[in-house]
């Protein structure tokens, strides 16, 4: 088995940084030691393997993003990242963990809807990959089989208050799935926006003509986002069962996030880097010369990029620092525009939904260090030690400590990272900035003061310097615990 030590460099954890060596064995990390113990001459020296210099580097663990849906059936095509391109670029970003949501169809067993998505994963994945469960048809046979799911290691289900026809679960669906939360420790993930009020808006601006993806966020207001959270919270306290709201943009949904928890309910929240950076009227409202004011279809995705002028950015970033929302996530649901966005021209209703994130999650959110939104050992927490306990897989990720696997990230305050797909003249791309397959970037031009220098995966290097250095299949299924925020 491979030794490698990673020294000189400061190891930062959810709760403090140190100057410490860490000593990988295999697939484990074996000790965190303080610098340079293992000297040169030892026996232990002797043995290692590869020894990594971290000297002016952070030291910290690899990236979990709880929130991805490769393959994603959607809008009448697929998410555009399929399990092995999606998590080669987490990889290059330093994610080393995804959670992506396995889906259960109207009509479909649930048994068969996770068969399907263990088939697309195995074997091919960068990273170690689990499975949330998307429940599209709450019925008595799901109820009976969403039972099977934690000896399954999935211990999380999505319900959808949005998308009426497709993934959509009324209140008395909603209610159902919850009282089986309440029993098994499953937490309920919910998609909270009003589908049937956004469905009728909608329909009345396409009828007045306004059809460009603008107005996906118009249709989409706060309004629905905070009253759809509100009711996910009620009847979670109903039936006592734990609540994770995914994707939360606006300010008023946060809010209602925020007073539950005051209350002492089990309610958590994730938002995404979208919703910290991009905005209605930057990004939705974006015209180009290509695209004309068809550009804003880069950044449909549900929830909707908020108004900057309403505050909805801000917010969000206070709600990471006063602990509101505990984690971000990217929601990566990557399409691209040739093909893919297109067939929502003329209505932006037909769009399908997504943004492309995962190999920018931990680079954008360092951004935040850096602009001292957040202090370091919170963007750790935010990223990778609390999707880890949300989620029943702390211990074995998300912590530099013996015994943990050997995750890794070495990151570069120095170093710098340009995002984006540059073009020439004639508009043709000149090289690739991402590895995601998509044929834009939602964060084109994007400058980071960071570098995602080398990348460990249990105990494998799989980006360093530049290089990518691992292998489909490499990732391996994650069986998961329940929340452990939950007694
Ligand atoms: O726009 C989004 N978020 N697409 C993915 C599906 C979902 O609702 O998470
Ligand atoms: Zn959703
Ligand atoms: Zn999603
Ligand atoms: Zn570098």
């Amino acid at each position: 088995m491979a030794t490698t030590l990673i020294t000189n460099g400061t190891v930062v954890s959810a709760t403090g940084r140190a100057q410490a060596d860490v000593l990988i064995d295999g697939e484990r990390i074996t000790a965190v030691l303080e610098p340079g113990s293992v000297l040169l001459g030892t026996d232990v020296a002797a043995s290692v393997d590869t020894v990594i210099d971290a000297a002016g580097k952070y030291v910290i663990p690899g990236g979990i993003d709880a929130h991805t849906h490769m393959q994603l059936p959607f809008g009448g095509t697929e998410a555009s990242d399929t399990f092995e391109t999606g998590t080669r670029a987490a990889a290059w970003g330093g994610t080393t963990s995804i959670v992506d949501f396995a889906v259960q169809t109207y009509g479909q067993k649930i048994q068969d809807g996770l068969a399907a998505w263990h088939e697309k994963a195995a074997g091919n994945c960068a990273i170690d990959y689990g499975f949330h469960q998307i429940v599209g048809d709450v019925n008595d046979e799901s109820l009976l089989a969403m039972r099977g799911l934690v000896d399954e290691g999935i211990s999380s289900f999505k319900l959808f208050m949005a998308y009426p026809g497709v993934f959509y679960s009324d209140d008395a669906q909603i209610l159902k799935a919850m009282q089986l939360s309440r029993d098994t420790g499953m937490l309920t993930m919910m998609h909270a926006e009003n589908g049937p009020a956004i469905d009728v808006l909608a329909a009345q601006l396409v009828e007045q003509r306004k059809t460009d993806p603008f107005y996906h966020g118009k249709a989409r207001a706060w309004e629905m986002e905070e009253e759809a959270t509100h009711r996910a919270i009620m009847l979670a306290k109903l039936t006592g069962a734990p609540l994770y709201i995914v994707h939360v943009s606006a300010k008023q949904a946060v809010e209602q996030v925020a007073w539950a928890r005051d209350k002492g309910q089990n309610v958590f929240a994730e938002t995404c880097p979208q919703y910290l950076y991009l905005s209605l009227e930057e990004q939705l409202g974006a015209v180009s010369e290509k695209w004309g004011a068809f550009e804003g279809a880069k950044w449909v995705c549900s929830t909707p990029l908020r108004s900057r002028e309403e505050g909805h950015q801000d917010a969000m970033w206070q709600s990471l620092r006063t602990n509101d929302v505990q984690m971000v996530s990217t929601d990566h649901c990557p399409f691209c525009m040739k093909d893919q966005k297109e067939l929502g021209l003329g209505d932006f209703r037909k769009i399908p939904n997504g943004i492309g994130s995962i190999e920018h999650r931990m680079d954008l959110m360092y951004q935040g260090v850096v602009t001292g939104e957040i202090t370091l050992e919170r963007w750790v927490e935010l990223t990778s030690t609390t999707p880890a306990r949300m989620f029943g897989l702390y211990g074995q990720k998300g912590v530099i400590q013996p015994g943990a696997d050997a995750d890794i990230v070495v990151y570069d305050p120095n170093g710098h990272t340009s995002i984006g797909m540059p073009v020439d003249e004639s508009g043709k791309p000149t090289g690739r900035t991402h590895h995601m397959n998509m044929d834009h970037s939602a964060w084109e031009g994007y400058e980071i003061d960071g570098h995602v220098d080398t990348v460990i995966s249990r105990g494998k290097v799989v980006v360093d310097d530049n290089q990518y250095l691992g292998a489909k299949g490499d990732g391996r299924f994650l069986k998961r615990g329940l929340s452990q925020y939950l007694i």
